[in-house]
């Protein structure tokens, strides 16, 4: 049973938004006790723009980073949008934007980023890939709250996946595509029940029903 308040949350992407679906999903689902308030994309054809029209999302924008003169007025608009509608946990959704300093400070501790590695293994672009070359035998993924250390910040939850002889980086990335799907909405569970304590690099999850 979910006994936590909902919390409402501001989800940024910039492609396909099969995570957004997925957190949509637990929502309609009651897995998830939040609502999605707020989706951005900073890319016009960004497919999950299409995902968050299909499930209702009250609010959807499409912000082009290079209109602005500065990354800090295209962030000082997010922020503003994102306050305006009261949300207080931002997730990164396949945001392929580095957050700059101006959305880091305005959502310290309550921004979360999901990664297709188990870090701090294969930071960066194309994690999939760099485990197949690196030849690990497990790979997986990570949600993790984001700091000024580029998937570098405070470790919420990870799954492992196994990696085999003939995968590919699709088929690796399809498998580790459905941990992180599984992954993401727990994270944000565990945030809404106020059970993640950062603390330094780690983080403490709370007992559940530890905290009123
Ligand atoms: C995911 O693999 C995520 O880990 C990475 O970008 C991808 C986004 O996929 N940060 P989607 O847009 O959620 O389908």
């Amino acid at each position: 049973m979910l006994t936590s308040d909902k919390i409402k949350i501001g989800v940024l992407i910039s492609g396909r938004g099969s995570n957004l679906e997925a957190i949509l999903n637990a929502i309609s689902s009651g897995e998830l006790n939040a609502t999605i308030e707020v989706v951005i994309s900073n890319n016009m054809h960004a497919p999950g723009l299409h995902v968050a029209r299909e499930h209702g999302v009250p609010k959807i924008l499409t912000l082009d980073a290079l209109a602005y003169a500065s990354p800090q007025e295209y962030e000082t608009h997010i922020i503003e949008e994102l306050k305006s509608d009261g949300v207080q946990l931002l997730v990164l959704a396949g945001y392929m934007k580095i957050v700059g300093p101006t959305l880091l400070s305005a959502f310290k501790d309550h921004m979360m980023n999901i990664h297709p590695s188990l870090l701090p293994s294969f930071k960066g672009l194309n994690a999939q890939k760099q485990a197949l070359e690196a030849g690990v035998k497990v790979s997986g993924c990570t949600v993790h709250f984001v700091t000024d250390d580029l998937d570098g910040g405070p470790i919420i939850l990870q799954q492992a996946v196994l990696v085999s002889d003939d995968d590919t980086e699709s088929s690796l990335s399809h498998r580790i595509l459905l941990s992180e799907q599984d992954i993401y909405k727990k994270a944000i569970q565990l945030y809404s029940e106020k059970r993640l304590v950062i603390d330094g690099q780690f983080v403490r999850i709370l007992p559940e029903g530890g905290m009123s």
